[in-house]
């Protein structure tokens, strides 16, 4: 069993119009320490896959298993971030990044939560903002922030809802080398959403491609490319190529007709 397995989850969104079939035989399958990029036309379901993975909702069918157990309720030990980085303002950015020790380490004692918090910072280049507001720091640093906050108490899966979705490309390529240099010192296992095909094929060890809604596992690709890869490899022909499979599955998905659920 992997780590995360999501086997033939089928949803529908009770709505004032009617059932909404979102989900229709998704599967999904990330061993421990894997990275795992999900792209899908837009409103096939991708936000409510994240949810399913929290615990925040249970399918109508189908499993969800995350480290060895069932998911039917909110989990603790999941790290979330968002396309908005959701920092209260109120709070430095250390004491952001601190938010979930207190609640899942109660018991840790605040010079450790300091020293860990301290430690994710400084790996993502944020070494000197620890006692600044999130509206003092850029889109980008705030983002940064919002990542070490998800994985502060190492939880059994990252979910990430495009995260860096509202970044300008520029930022965004940082972001991506972030990733994987943080990934290199600290490996977690984590579920990304994003529309980005070159971000999902330099952030993935694979890719899934949703169908149209109500969506399923339309397709699994392997990303087979060096773990120190660089931006560089995005331009190799062998990353082409897999960026022509992807668009071409990402047409099919659009173009997919909507059978009854
Ligand atoms: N709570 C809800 N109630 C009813 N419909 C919803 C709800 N959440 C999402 N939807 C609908 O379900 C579909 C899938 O939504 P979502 O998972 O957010 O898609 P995606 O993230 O892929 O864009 C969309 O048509 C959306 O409007
Ligand atoms: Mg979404």
């Amino acid at each position: 069993m992997s780590l995360l397995d999501i086997r033939n989850v089928r949803h529908a969104y009770r709505t004032k119009a009617g059932p909404l079939p979102v989900l229709h035989g998704l599967d999904l399958s990330v061993p421990e320490g894997e990275f795992c990029a999900v792209v899908g036309p837009s409103g096939c379901g991708k936000s409510t896959l994240t949810r399913l993975v929290a615990g925040l909702m249970r399918p109508d069918e189908g499993e969800v298993w995350l480290h060895g157990s069932k998911v039917t309720s909110p989990r603790k030990t999941v790290g979330m971030a968002f396309q908005n980085p959701v920092l209260l303002e109120w709070r430095t950015i250390l004491d952001n990044v601190i938010l979930p020790l207190e609640i899942v380490a109660g018991s840790m004692p605040r010079r450790e939560r300091v020293a860990r918090a301290e430690e994710l910072l400084a790996m993502v280049g944020l070494e000197g903002f620890e006692g600044k507001r999130p509206s003092e720091l850029s889109g980008g640093m705030r983002q940064r922030a919002s990542l070490c906050r998800a994985i502060v108490h190492k939880p059994d899966v990252l979910i990430m809802d495009e995260p860096f979705g509202a970044l300008d490309a520029f930022t965004r390529e940082d972001l991506w080398q972030t990733m994987r240099s943080l990934r290199a010192a600290e490996p977690f296992t984590a579920l990304l959403i994003t529309h980005d095909l070159r971000e999902s094929v330099f952030l993935g060890d694979q890719v899934v491609v949703l169908s149209g809604r109500p969506a399923r596992t339309q397709h699994v690709m392997r990303v087979d490319l060096p773990a120190d890869r660089t931006l560089d490899v995005l331009y190799t022909p062998e990353v082409g190529d897999m960026l022509h499979t992807l668009r071409d599955e990402i047409k099919i998905a659009q173009g997919r007709v909507v059978e009854d659920a």
